[in-house]
């Protein structure tokens, strides 16, 4: 990622693999999100979805603090869904949260997490819907 100012759009305060630069690259494998779930679900049917980050220290100085999961549903008029939103504690809560979802149409999974030293990570991946 670039160097930007204080006076850019929140988007790009947000690290992703593609846009992790300079230092910012090797946190890319401890940072980046990584989420579980079928590549296609049933329309209707409940699926779980599992978000992890890590191997990643979790000590009052440095740990996953918070995991956001959104949802960009194709077709609808605004996006994203806020799906869920988890505070963790330091050397109490391990960065793993899992979810039980039910969509009618396919879209595009975010997981965004956030490390006290090292800011705001997004990872998204398609989920397809059948009927
Ligand atoms: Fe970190």
């Amino acid at each position: 990622m670039e160097t930007v100012s204080c006076m850019e759009p929140f988007g790009k305060l947000i690290y992703t693999p593609e846009s992790a630069a300079g230092e910012a690259i090797s946190k890319v494998e401890s940072h980046t999100p990584r989420m579980d779930f079928p590549d296609t679900v049933t329309s209707g049917k409940p699926f779980e979805v599992r978000v992890t980050v890590g191997p990643h220290p979790n000590t009052v100085e440095h740990s996953i603090r918070r995991i956001e999961v959104y949802f960009y549903e194709d077709g609808r008029p605004f996006n994203p869904i806020l799906l869920s939103s988890v505070n963790l504690a330091p050397q109490y809560s391990e960065p793993e949260v899992r979810l039980t979802l039910k969509l009618s149409k396919g879209g595009t999974l975010y997981a965004l997490e956030y490390c006290n030293l090292h800011g705001l990570w997004e990872a998204r991946r398609e989920v397809k819907v059948s009927p």
